[in-house]
């Protein structure tokens, strides 16, 4: 974050003030945040007034979001977070990086801060991730010595073992891999695969097998899952991720489901993106998967009403098309206020800089509270 600057500091007194203001002034009720206990969810519906997350219980449907530990102290980021959404993925506290700066060295304060806060709520975690390109440590990227694929592969093996074992029963699914293909298909080059590479360049989707079976010895109970973006309709990348799954399940990979990040913009918003949307979703299911949204934003041209507009009917959309499928299981967004969205200038989340509602959020409320005719979704524990 650009953080530190006089107008940051101005924004978040401002914010403060309001938020101060307006629960004083009695126009907004904090439900508060619930949960004394671990695995508590909110309280029945009825005690409280709705929200995404409480709506979409009725569905069987999780909201989750991605968080950051720094954001945890203000009292309306963390608010919202707890009453609105049953997931919490931290944003980059577990990816290599963060989690890992040195060969010996793990940093696990900042996932705990997070892991604590959503059990604490009865929340679930989805820990993000344990293999991908970016995001990597300076003793990866630059060693002193050229990696050998050996070396890779034990670094590999203990990193996953650790990270996966220290959350056993606590983080309910792993992004395993993150990004893998390349949109035309193939696998993209990068340390892991091909650079040198764990053992197995040119062994097509070998290396994500391994990291799912890795993963799967940490924690056999966790579901797992290959995460990936521009794979959401049919494309040569979402028929890459399918001839994937596909193998695994023939083989019995343990890999629980596809997660789709769904980063768009409105011109998403479309009948044949939709279409291929159900219809990729559909050949997933049929595989007995789970497909999950994992990072939804939708960039708006600008604030306008006019885009606001555009932007909850995508909104509405897309979580219509997880509603009618049941394999559909989570529907996530990349954070929940443009305050903290890394779509720096796309007002791209259900809530502004302010923690206010936006039509977004109003328009996906109303998909939740209306049953449609997706009609009741049973409950799903793959
Ligand atoms: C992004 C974070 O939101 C940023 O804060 C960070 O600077 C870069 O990574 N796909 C992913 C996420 O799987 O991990 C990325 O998160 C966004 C794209």
């Amino acid at each position: 974050m650009a953080g530190g600057s006089q107008f940051l500091r101005g924004i978040f007194v401002s914010n403060r003030l309001m938020w101060c203001a307006l629960a004083f002034g009695g126009l907004l009720v904090l439900p508060g945040i619930r949960g004394s206990g671990k695995g508590m969810g909110p309280t029945p519906s009825g005690a409280g007034p709705q929200t995404l997350r409480t709506a979409a219980q009725s569905h069987h449907l999780l909201m989750g979001t991605a968080a950051d530990a720094d954001h945890l102290s203000e009292k309306p980021y963390s608010s919202i977070l707890a009453t609105e959404y049953s997931v919490l993925e931290p944003e980059n506290e577990m990816k290599f990086g963060p989690i890992h700066p040195e060969p010996t060295t793990y940093n696990f304060a900042d996932t705990d801060k997070l892991v604590d806060f959503a059990l604490a709520n009865g929340m679930k975690v989805r820990g993000h991730n344990l293999l991908w390109y970016s995001q990597l440590p300076v003793w990866i990227v630059s060693p002193a010595q050229p990696w050998t694929p050996a070396a890779l592969n034990k670094i590999l093996a203990d990193h996953i073992a650790t990270v996966v074992g220290r959350y056993k029963g606590k983080v309910y699914a792993w992004d395993v891999v993150n990004e893998p293909f390349n949109d035309n298909g193939s696998l993209r080059s990068d340390v892991w695969f091909d650079k040198p590479g764990i053992g197995f360049a040119g062994q097509g989707t070998r290396m994500i097998e391994q990291a799912l079976r890795w993963a799967h010895a940490a924690d056999p109970d966790a579901k797992l899952f290959v995460n990936e973006y521009g794979a959401e309709t049919m494309n040569a990348k979402s028929n890459a991720v399918y001839a994937m799954a596909k193998d695994f399940v023939r083989r019995g990979v343990p890999l629980s489901g596809i997660g789709l990040q769904l980063h768009i913009g409105p011109g998403f918003d479309q009948q044949d993106s939709l279409d291929g949307l159900t219809k990729n979703i559909r050949r997933l299911a049929a595989l007995g998967l789970e497909v999950q949204f994992t990072e939804v934003d939708v960039r708006e041209h600008d604030g306008s009403s006019f885009s606001q507009s555009e932007q909850a009917n995508a909104y509405k959309d897309l979580l219509d098309a997880c509603l009618r499928q049941t394999a559909c299981t989570l529907f996530q967004t990349w954070g929940f206020t443009d305050k903290y969205s890394w779509i720096s200038d796309g007002w791209a989340l259900p809530f502004d800089k302010n923690y206010r509602k936006k039509r977004a959020y109003f328009a996906m409320l109303s998909k939740l509270k209306s049953r449609g005719n997706d009609g009741p979704r049973p409950p799903h524990s793959r």
